[in-house]
């Protein structure tokens, strides 16, 4: 049995990651920036408060940057340093799909970096989540009955984070992988008319997608708190979305858990109360 640190542990992936290897029998401690309670361990990312400590004696660490955070490579960069000089033996990196597009960005920066670290290791880069419906977009579903997102008529292979999860489980409990980075999607691209259609059916009342501009979103992002650079980042991507980059499907997630991934009716039928 291992003993794993987990990043994020809060989180859509990391609480059903932590779970599961909590009941596969191995230890797990869960990462939190807040005062540490029970089996968790704190750990700023921001200020690399609590890394060294958070590190020491574990196995492997899996990795994320909390959304908010542009500098990803010096954030992760540090955690990734100190895994090495703890003798932690593994990591696994949740980035984002598109992220080794510009290798001057700071994400990529953080994937090279993990890369050259001499610790074995995998990338996993997820597209756009389901529960972003629940969570990031819900103020427009809830309050204007509408999906609202610049994002024309492209579409997604959204993915759930629950298969997330369940791949990260997967590699971090195997070598079989090691030294590779895997893009992981849903298995159906939907426009955001489907996503609304579907979200429609399991709230019992009518919920649209109406198209906004970059122009128009940016206050709402800026009002909920987010900072500037990581709003104009959340815009660029949401560009590329519209694009069409977030369409293709990979089989990622089937090859290494052996379970097609779930289905958006599926995540919407389990997350309906969110929706009425
Ligand atoms: N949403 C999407 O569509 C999407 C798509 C692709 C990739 N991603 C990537 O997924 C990641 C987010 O994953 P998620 O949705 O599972 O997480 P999440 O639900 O957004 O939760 C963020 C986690 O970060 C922790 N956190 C916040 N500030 C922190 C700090 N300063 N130091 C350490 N931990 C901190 C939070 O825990 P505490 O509050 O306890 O500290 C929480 O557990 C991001 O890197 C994002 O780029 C998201």
């Amino acid at each position: 049995m291992s003993t794993f640190l987990i990043l994020g542990a809060s989180g859509n992936v990391g609480s059903v990651l932590s779970t599961t290897l909590e009941q596969a029998g191995h230890t797990v401690r869960r990462a939190t920036s807040r005062p540490a309670g029970a089996g968790q361990v704190h750990v700023d990312l921001a200020t690399g408060e609590g890394v060294g400590a958070a590190l020491d004696g574990a196995d492997a660490v899996f990795l994320l940057s909390p959304p908010g955070h542009m500098n990803q490579d010096v954030t992760l960069g540090r955690v990734i340093d100190e895994a090495v000089a703890r003798g932690v033996k593994k990591a696994v990196l949740m980035t984002a799909m598109g992220a080794d597009a510009d290798p001057t960005a700071p994400l990529r920066k953080a994937e090279l970096h993990l890369e050259a670290s001499g610790l074995a290791w995998n990338v996993i880069r997820p597209n756009w989540f389901m529960q972003n419906f629940n969570s990031f977009w819900i103020h427009g579903i809830t309050h204007h009955g509408a999906i609202l997102l610049p994002t024309g008529n492209a579409k997604g292979s959204f993915i759930d984070s629950r298969d997330i999860a369940d791949v990260a489980a997967s590699l971090l409990q195997r070598s079989d992988l090691d030294g590779q980075a895997f893009d992981l999607t849903g298995g159906e691209p939907l426009d955001h008319d489907a996503v609304a259609a579907i979200l429609s059916e399991v709230a019992g009342r009518t919920i649209r997608y109406q198209e906004v501009t970059p122009d128009e979103m940016r206050p709402g992002l800026l009002a909920a708190g987010l900072p500037a650079d990581y709003t104009e980042f959340l815009l660029t991507i949401l560009h590329f979305f519209k694009l069409g980059y977030s369409e293709r499907v990979t089989d990622a997630v089937e090859r290494i858990t052996g379970k097609s991934p779930r289905r958006f009716q599926a995540y919407a039928q389990e997350y309906s109360a969110a929706f009425v």
